[in-house]
């Protein structure tokens, strides 16, 4: 994130004594990616943040890709994907490259364990469902239409509340943040950005947990699950500062712009990391030049493959989406609305859409796991 926060007991000073009620002392931890180079937060701890007493690998977790590689614009229905019950355990990889990997996870119940992802900031967009995310840097209370953002390395647990349930689960190789042209040059959001500091939920209700037992972590690192074992709850903060957390922000807090005639798709950018970016298709008026034609033209995407997922069964410039539906346009092929969808967006006023999209700048691989939700005639749509 792009602000300082704090929460709990921290000491004046950095690196310096802070002492619990039995006069021992709190242990310090810094978290933060890119060594000591990037954001970064810390933390004090009831109990050793390092005393790991066990340790043992799961299993591996590496995306398969299709053994075939063909070329065609293609349209996949995510409901047909089958998931298991937890969301660390039994999330299917979708799409895939070396800069992110987009799963679906469709949890049933709360993982016993908990979860930190050592090779990835993981974004997850609430498609349906809702609850609390734990962490040691307190609690984030979320629901559909969120993004949720868990920066590599922290340990969480999402806790289930009203299901059914259905996760988009980006991991990112770089780490997931507002582009840089929305902020100034102290990092705070402009004028013109489409959301501002106000939108974004940080952890509230910080609770240091003083328990001792058995408490496993499900690590994911070298595209392997490990499980670890701690002595103590991993949620015993009593305070924290930095810039670096987990954080929510809402879908429907994005503020769409609109121009007189089509704007292009940067102005529904949200995130950006290298290698990527994430936009935001949200309800708005069309284009209002009487003669606009409020969907886009066709385009050839160079350098870039296209991934769109449809948070609702409306698309201006598809027909035959629905709620749960991937398209991908990969580099090399053109796209653009199918046959009748120009026309009839002209002289329209609004749209209810909400989609989220990938533009990624390397080619994406479709795993296995997706061949089977693939509508066959797709790529002939516009024959
Ligand atoms: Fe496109």
């Amino acid at each position: 994130m792009h602000r300082y926060h704090r929460l709990g007991t921290i000491p004046p000073k950095r690196h310096i004594t802070l002492r619990r009620a039995d006069g021992l002392l709190h242990y310090e931890e810094l978290i933060g990616n890119r060594g000591f180079s990037g954001p970064s937060s810390l933390l004090y701890h009831l109990y050793m943040p390092t005393a790991i007493s066990s340790s043992e690998v799961v299993k591996e977790v590496k995306p398969e890709a299709e053994p075939n590689r063909d070329l065609r614009n293609r349209h996949f229905d995510t409901a047909k994907v089958e998931c298991g019950p937890s969301l660390t355990r039994d999330r299917v990889p979708l799409l895939f490259n070396s800069d992110v990997t987009l799963s679906l996870a469709r949890p049933t119940a709360t993982d016993t364990a908990f979860a930190r992802n050592g090779q990835a900031d993981e974004m997850i967009y609430v498609a349906e469902g809702a609850g609390t995310l734990e962490s040691a840097f307190g609690d984030i209370a979320y629901r559909q239409g969120d993004y949720v953002v868990v920066p590599r390395g922290i340990v969480h647990r999402f806790v289930l509340g009203q299901g059914p349930h259905r996760y988009l689960v980006f991991e990112s190789g770089d780490y997931v943040r507002a582009p840089r042209r929305y902020r100034g040059d102290h990092g705070q959001l402009l004028e013109g950005a489409p959301y501002s500091e106000r939108d974004f939920r940080l952890p509230e209700n910080l609770r240091a947990r003083d328990e001792k037992g058995s408490f496993g972590i499900l690590v994911k690192a070298h595209d392997l699950l490990t499980r670890i074992t701690l002595d103590h709850h991993p949620f015993d903060v009593v305070g924290w500062d930095g810039y670096y957390y987990p954080y929510a922000f809402s879908i429907h807090d994005f503020e769409p712009k609109v121009g007189r005639t089509h704007l292009p798709p940067p102005v529904h950018q949200t995130f950006e990391a290298d290698g990527y970016v994430i936009c935001s298709f949200c309800p708005r008026p069309y284009d209002f030049d009487k003669d606009a034609i409020p969907a886009p033209y066709a385009h050839t995407n160079a350098m870039s493959d296209e991934m769109i997922f449809y948070a609702s069964a409306t698309f201006m410039s598809r027909k035959d989406v629905s709620f749960g539906s991937i398209t991908l346009h990969p580099d090399g092929l053109p796209h653009g609305p199918q046959p009748g969808r120009t026309e009839a967006s002209v002289g329209a006023k609004w749209t209810d859409e909400l989609a989220v999209m990938l533009d990624t700048f390397k080619p994406l691989q479709v795993a296995k796991g997706l061949l089977e939700a693939e509508h066959p005639s797709y790529w002939r749509s516009w024959v």
